[in-house]
């Protein structure tokens, strides 16, 4: 038996989230700078064959037991349906989910459902025409409902949708698109914003907290425990149900990055599109497993190089307690589109 991707704190990786290309076709303030973008030449990028081959390794060697396809935009890869075909047809019972912009995704959600994805979770700040164009720097919601709801008939459910709150923004909104999703039977999920923007405009007061997030959706629903288990994920589960007549609506999830971490329990391993290993979103080391693999490295040696990547793992981000009060605390040079998320 294989030891898998073990770090010094006793916490073993098992889902692998692969950034396939830098480039993106929003550029959310949160993410991304408005302009001056350098994407990687195609050279740079894992080929399909390259990212199969470490899927294969991940899962064969190391214990990997679910996949995640990230970007920059993952459906701006020409390849995307090329690279899950080959990697279902390795793996036929592997869980393979995407995290999306859904820009462009209303007519390729049934191929990709045939290539063998099982799921996505898409970005959606707002459902409001001028706060979406606002927070995206584009002017796509139409778009991107379109391709939620192709993606709910091709079956790539259970459907997750993301919002990032921002004071003043579209945090008076977060009741409104929770009303929205839980009639369509998506499952959102408010996120903390985490300081992994291009241009270093993360503010500790503009967060909204998880607390706050509770609070001001407190005031319209009925927020109670949801009895399954957490299992490692991100986001913090809870029924939600009408304060007029007690019905459940559905459930809405919280993920508190910054003030209430996870990283404790984290399962993550990352690989960047250009083939670097990530052991967190906050790691100031990349091990560039690529420039192995490309220099005839076998599956063997590109296994223990893994696994040397992801023991030095840091225990926690580091951002303190309710967010950048540690005084150590230096925001990575990556910013969220060159990691994947
Ligand atoms: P599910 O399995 O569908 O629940 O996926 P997920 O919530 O892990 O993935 P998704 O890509 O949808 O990410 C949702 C949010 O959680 C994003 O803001 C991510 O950046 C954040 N997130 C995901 N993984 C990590 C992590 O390892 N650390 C931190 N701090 N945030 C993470
Ligand atoms: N903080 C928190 N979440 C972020 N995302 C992108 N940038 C940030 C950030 N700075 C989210 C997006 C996307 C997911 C991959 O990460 O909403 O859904
Ligand atoms: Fe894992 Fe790093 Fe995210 Fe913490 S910040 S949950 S250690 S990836």
């Amino acid at each position: 038996e294989h030891e898998g991707l073990l770090d010094r704190f006793g916490r073993r990786a098992t889902d692998l989230r692969i950034s396939l290309i830098d480039k993106c076709n929003l550029r959310c303030t949160y993410c991304m700078p408005a302009d001056g973008l350098a994407w990687l030449p195609k050279n740079r990028l894992m080929s399909p064959e390259e990212i199969r081959r470490l899927v294969r390794i991940g899962v064969r060697e190391l214990g990997v037991r679910e996949l995640r396809l990230t970007g920059g935009e993952p459906l701006v890869r020409a390849e995307l349906v090329e690279i899950i075909a080959a990697v279902r047809s390795d793996h036929p019972d592997l869980p393979i989910s995407m995290t999306t912009n859904a820009v462009g995704l209303a007519s390729r959600a049934k191929a990709l459902a045939e290539a063998g994805l099982s799921r996505i979770n898409v970005s959606l700040d707002s459902i409001h025409q001028e706060t979406f164009a606002e927070l995206t720097r584009r002017d796509f919601l139409d778009q991107v409902l379109a391709g939620i709801e192709a993606a709910a008939a091709a079956g790539l459910t259970p459907l997750k949708l993301n919002a990032v709150l921002m004071r003043g923004l579209n945090d008076h909104q977060a009741p409104d698109l929770l009303h929205w999703a839980l009639e369509h039977g998506y499952e959102l999920r408010f996120i903390e914003q985490m300081p992994l923007d291009a241009d270093h405009i993360w503010r500790r007061e503009k967060l909204v907290t998880a607390a706050q997030t509770r609070e001001l959706l407190s005031e319209h629903v009925e927020l109670g425990p949801d009895p399954r288990n957490r299992d490692g994920a991100p986001a913090e589960r809870f029924t939600v149900r009408s304060r007029e007549t007690g019905e459940v609506l559905g459930t809405v999830g919280i993920i508190a990055s910054v003030t209430e971490p996870f990283c404790s329990d984290c399962r993550r391993t990352r690989i960047t599109a250009e083939g670097k290993i990530m052991s967190c979103l906050f790691s100031r080391e990349e091990f560039d497993l690529l420039s192995h693999l490309r220099a005839g490295a076998d599956d063997a040696e590109l296994a223990l190089r893994w696994q040397e990547a992801m023991w030095v793992k840091p225990k926690a981000h580091g951002m303190g307690h309710v967010g950048l009060d540690a005084p150590d605390f230096v925001q990575p040079d990556r910013s969220m589109s060159a990691i994947g998320g």
